[in-house]
């Protein structure tokens, strides 16, 4: 979809004959939009990459839904998030993109196991697949999470990195949950040093992302300077 405005202007105002309409619609369709969204727990990113995904009429894949699936699995059958290697295969079989949308997923608690098992690197390898035949389909595609910048999605159209400070990760996770916001931070705080040390797929800004401090924004005002960041490139 990269530079294509002048003939979609071209396309829309009517002014190629059929048989170059033809061609040019087909080269349209074949161009695709990755568009990648990394950045902390909790930092709103997923929020933007729905609107993005809806926004662009392309499908959207909440990474980290993917580790707090195997993380919820996990802890039902009372394995320990320490040593579960030998159980990956069962661990990931079967995923649906239904699962991913189960609300219990999205809990404190499931996301703090999520990045326990998110350091295992044969886990990782496990999950790569299902990420990149999504990164590949058809039109495109919106990814968030860990790593999608950097690795699932390295060479997304657009890649975003957003963040916040701890506290306002908190205080937004604890309006929706309205549990315990000290616990809340403290699960955070942990989630994030966890993510940023461990060895494989570290949470990192990659060089080429652009980094959107959505601490002091509203929805709407990251999702507009998202799009203009976008819209100055493909000209929609
Ligand atoms: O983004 P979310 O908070 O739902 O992710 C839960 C955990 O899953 C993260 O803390 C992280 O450890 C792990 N994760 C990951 N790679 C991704 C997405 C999530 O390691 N692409």
């Amino acid at each position: 979809m990269l530079n294509t405005s002048p003939l979609k202007k071209c396309f829309r105002a009517k002014i190629l004959p059929i048989f170059l309409q033809k061609s040019l619609t087909n080269f349209l369709m074949k161009k695709t939009l990755v568009i990648a969204i990394d950045g902390p727990s909790a930092s709103g990113k997923g929020t933007l990459a729905k609107k993005l995904a809806a926004h662009f009429n392309l499908p959207y894949l909440n990474t980290g839904a993917l580790y707090r699936l195997v993380a919820l699995r996990v802890i039902n059958q009372k394995i320990d998030p320490q040593n579960f290697e030998e159980l990956i295969n069962q661990l990931v079989a079967n995923i649906t993109e239904a699962d991913l949308e189960n609300e219990i997923l999205f809990g404190e608690d499931v996301g703090s196991v999520a990045s326990v098992i998110a350091k295992n690197s044969k886990l990782r390898a496990a999950l790569f697949d299902f990420q990149r035949d999504f990164v590949k389909s058809e039109k495109g595609a919106v990814l968030d999470g860990r790593d999608t910048t950097t690795v699932i999605a390295a060479d997304a159209d657009f890649k975003f990195f957003v963040t916040a400070d701890v506290e306002i990760r908190a205080r937004r996770r604890f309006n929706q949950l309205q549990t315990n916001y000290e616990e809340i931070l403290a699960q955070l705080k942990k989630r994030d040093e966890n993510d940023l040390n461990r060895l494989d797929a570290p949470l990192k800004i990659a060089s080429d992302a652009h980094v959107i401090d959505n601490g002091n924004l509203t929805i709407e005002e990251g999702f507009q300077k998202i799009l203009k960041i976008i819209g100055d490139k493909i000209g929609n």
